[in-house]
């Protein structure tokens, strides 16, 4: 059950002094009924009309992209690239980004107009675990996994233990619970390795799916982002 007046302003008709002219005005109709109070309940199933037209109701989305490399992962950017340019959505102008990828990077990335999710999952104190697919110039000995493993001291901290499980000579998989500025970089790199290739595959567990293609994005369900968020 929502009021009116708020109904209306979160559907952007206007903000909340508006809407409650127009109701006054008569211009508002609820299943066909001219309704001129601000404070009428409205149920689940009511049809809110203005002018004739269906205001639906504002809604939390929720929005999976496979970044390119190429596009920063930010809202927007007078210079380069940017992931909101390929995406086109009714509700675009207000989605926030849960955790970055730089530039150079690609793969899965979280996009939502609800706010309390996107505090969880970049909240430290949830130990979301972001997993990457990453190739380096070298080969990645059990010696350097364990030490991505342990926990590596970087310049500013010591990084959490992290799960490597080895793909090929030069490409692993690795979860980390954090999003330091350049992490895996840095972490591999600590091991005197190049990153070559970064590309997110995970977070906690909402995964990429294999049929998304470079530069595509899709609406999905609310993800349980935090169910079963454990890397074993
Ligand atoms: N670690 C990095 O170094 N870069 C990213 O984009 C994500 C994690």
């Amino acid at each position: 059950m929502e009021r009116l007046d708020k109904f209306l302003a979160n559907a952007k008709v206007g903000t909340r002094n508006e809407v409650k002219k127009l109701i006054r005005k008569g211009l508002i109709k609820v299943n066909g009924n001219v309704i001129k109070k601000s404070d009428f309940k409205l149920k689940d199933t009511d049809i809110v009309e203005m002018n004739g037209n269906i205001i639906e109701k504002h809604k939390l989305i929720y929005i999976i992209i496979n970044k390119p490399v190429g596009y920063l992962s930010s809202t927007y950017d007078s210079h380069d690239k940017y992931i909101l340019q390929l995406i086109n959505h009714k509700y675009r102008d207000e989605l926030s980004i849960a955790g970055r990828l730089d530039k150079d990077a690609h793969g899965l990335l979280f996009l939502t107009n609800d706010g309390d999710m996107i505090h969880k999952i970049i909240s430290p104190k949830k130990n979301i675990y972001k997993t990457y697919e990453v190739k380096v110039n070298g080969n990645i000995t059990q010696d350097k996994i364990k030490k991505l493993e342990s926990g590596i001291q970087l310049k500013d901290f010591i990084t959490k233990p992290a799960i490597v499980e080895k793909i090929e000579n030069n490409l692993i998989t690795i979860k980390i619970s954090e999003g330091k500025y350049h992490q895996v970089k840095r972490m591999m790199r600590a091991v005197n390795l190049e990153v070559v290739d970064l590309k997110r595959i995970a977070i906690g567990n909402l995964y990429l799916p294999d049929g998304l293609k470079e530069g595509k994005w899709m609406e999905i369900e609310k993800p349980n982002i935090f169910d079963n968020n454990s890397p074993i």
